[in-house]
């Protein structure tokens, strides 16, 4: 995959959304849990001080989730990528508020970054928590999980290292399964959909959805 000339994202920047406080946190702690984005790999263990399984989330929205998840989990190290600033500023405040070691973050494309910036057979995991949806058929396009995209993320996972995905959406988890499944370097945990993980709190997006009578469907593969 070759992302100078990607136009394709899987996401559209909204500017203007940025509260003071977020702005602030932002400001505040990126330099002391925030990764540069760079064109050239990082060594992760290095990045932690130390040699712990490593998780990578890919959009993680206002970070309840990776907050929560890497507060229950010390022994995991976990990288969360988002693009977008009120999001890196709400994480931001909760990492330095809860005082939590294990988590960096990266404010860009995470196509980009999982290309440049990530080692082959370096993670352990790979978190994708309700990726956008883009619903509309001429918007397919946009969708993260796509076969490329799947294919450069296995390069970067270790063998044995899982890739959890979850949505709310019916046609894109249906999409995702078939986009994994077509991965010769992946197989499924399951037949088809995963139950409901444990390890993964309630936020109050999925909540909401879930009040609403949406289904989620959780899918979780491992590296071959
Ligand atoms: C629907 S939200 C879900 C957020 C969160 N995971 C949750 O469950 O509440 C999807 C998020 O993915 C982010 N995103 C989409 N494409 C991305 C990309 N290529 N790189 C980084 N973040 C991305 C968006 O900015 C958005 O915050």
């Amino acid at each position: 995959m070759s992302t100078p000339h990607r136009s394709i994202r899987s996401y559209v920047l909204r500017q203007g959304r940025v509260t003071d406080a977020q702005r602030r946190a932002r400001d505040q702690w990126l330099s002391r849990f925030g990764i540069p984005y760079a064109q050239c790999a990082l060594d992760l263990d290095c990045v932690f001080g130390r040699a712990a399984p490593k998780i990578l989330e890919i959009g993680f929205g206002m970070g309840e989730t990776t907050a929560d998840i890497a507060s229950r989990h010390p022994g995991n190290d976990y990288l969360g990528i988002e693009v977008h600033t009120p999001g890196v500023g709400s994480l931001l405040k909760r990492v330095a508020e809860l005082g939590l070691k294990n988590v960096r973050v990266i404010q860009h494309d995470a196509v980009e970054v999982v290309e440049r910036m990530i080692l082959p057979a370096s993670l352990d995991g790979v978190h994708v928590f309700f990726p956008d949806p883009w619903p509309k058929k001429r918007h397919h396009k946009r969708r993260l999980i796509q076969p490329a995209f799947v294919s450069l993320l296995a390069t970067r996972m270790k063998p044995g290292a899982y890739l959890h995905v979850a949505t709310d959406w019916e046609s894109y988890a249906l999409w995702i399964l078939e986009v994994l499944t077509g991965e010769r370097r992946f197989a499924n945990t399951g037949d088809a959909f995963a139950p409901r993980s444990e390890h993964r709190p309630l936020t109050k997006f999925e909540a909401r959805g879930l009040n609403l009578g949406h289904r989620v469907w959780e899918v979780l593969f491992r590296r071959v």
